[in-house]
């Protein structure tokens, strides 16, 4: 028996004010796309922004639904639209931003599982790693260098 470490690192910016160029602007395309969420139960509004290799910016928000688990998260609903509209183009980032009419979200809101799962999916597709850059709707940010550091020990299509 040995202990095995599972690091993960990231770099944390005081606000969005503090993030280079690139990502601030995508980090707005967020904060766009968030505002236009479908939340009508839980008033947790996510958006997603991802920037892809041939420039193109694709949005994702919460789509809810009346019969709770039919609705799909922000970052899932941007991952699909950019895999069916634009096959094969890599994602060379993705910034998220969530706020709640409820409360204010002042911490870096991270993807679900459910969404860490679809979008490590696409990293392992394109043999290349994307930063993820996520926030509430205001304080801090967080940047990772990748999707699979967030999701250690993750199924993928080698056990089939
Ligand atoms: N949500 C997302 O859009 N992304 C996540 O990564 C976590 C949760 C949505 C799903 C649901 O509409 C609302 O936030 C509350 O869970």
């Amino acid at each position: 028996m040995k202990e095995i470490k599972i690091a993960a690192s990231a770099t944390l910016y005081k606000d969005i004010n503090e993030l280079p160029t690139e990502d601030k602007m995508l980090m707005h395309k967020a904060v766009e796309a968030r505002e236009k969420a479908y939340a009508p139960y839980s008033k947790f509004h996510v958006g997603a922004a991802l920037l892809l290799e041939n420039g193109e910016i694709v949005l994702g928000n919460n789509q809810e639904n009346a019969a709770y688990p039919s609705g799909l998260c922000a970052e899932r609903v941007a991952v699909f639209y950019a895999g069916a509209t634009y096959p094969g183009v890599k994602i060379m980032k993705l910034a998220i931003s969530a706020s709640s009419t409820t409360t204010k979200v002042d911490k870096p809101i991270g993807p679900c599982g459910a969404c860490r799962q679809s979008l490590s999916e696409y990293e392992i597709k394109q043999k290349q790693p994307f930063p993820l850059i996520f926030m509430g709707e205001v304080g801090e940010v967080v940047k990772t260098a990748s999707l699979l550091s967030l999701l250690p020990f993750s199924f993928d299509s080698s056990y089939l």
